[in-house]
């Protein structure tokens, strides 16, 4: 026998689907919630402990011009050439310190950058988001 609800039940996820796709597309992955305190991530939006995120992928580290309190040891960092790609970010949001010592060949290092994110799939869905975020 047929349950007769079900159909409906099918044709308003569809619809939901419809609706919600783009809108869920844009939206923000959980994991950058770890993110915000920190950072904002619309273009032009302002500076707080650290810098804005926006259109960051691709570019070289440390090129927010607003953002006028990169540490010195994430400056040598930027200073040997680092640009962020999947490979860069990845290895940077997994663990900052350890990051910064091996780029920059400094023992100790010091960032108020040290958010780890261990799980590889929340990584992905990070670096996805930060690359929708462009012109
Ligand atoms: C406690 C504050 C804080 C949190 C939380 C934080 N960050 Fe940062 N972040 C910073 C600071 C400060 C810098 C600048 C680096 C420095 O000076 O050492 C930075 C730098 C960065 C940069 C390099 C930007 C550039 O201009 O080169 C990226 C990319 C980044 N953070 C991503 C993230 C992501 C993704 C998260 C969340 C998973 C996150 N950060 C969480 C403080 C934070």
């Amino acid at each position: 026998m047929m349950f007769p609800g079900n159909r409906k039940i099918a044709s308003l996820l569809f619809g939901l689907t419809f609706l919600v796709t783009p809108a869920f597309a844009a939206d923000t992955p959980k994991a950058v919630r770890s993110c915000v305190a920190c950072h904002t991530f619309d273009k032009g939006g302002p500076s707080k402990i650290g810098p804005n995120l926006f259109g960051v992928v691709g570019k070289p580290a440390a090129s927010d011009a607003n953002f006028a309190k990169y540490g010195e040891d994430f400056l040598a960092a930027a200073g040997t050439g680092l640009t962020w790609t999947d490979d860069t970010l990845d290895a940077y949001i997994a663990d900052p310190v350890p990051f910064l010592r091996k780029v920059t060949g400094k023992a100790s290092v010091r960032t108020y950058m040290i958010t780890r994110i261990r799980r590889a799939d929340e990584r992905a869905e990070i670096i996805d988001y930060l690359k929708s975020l462009k012109d």
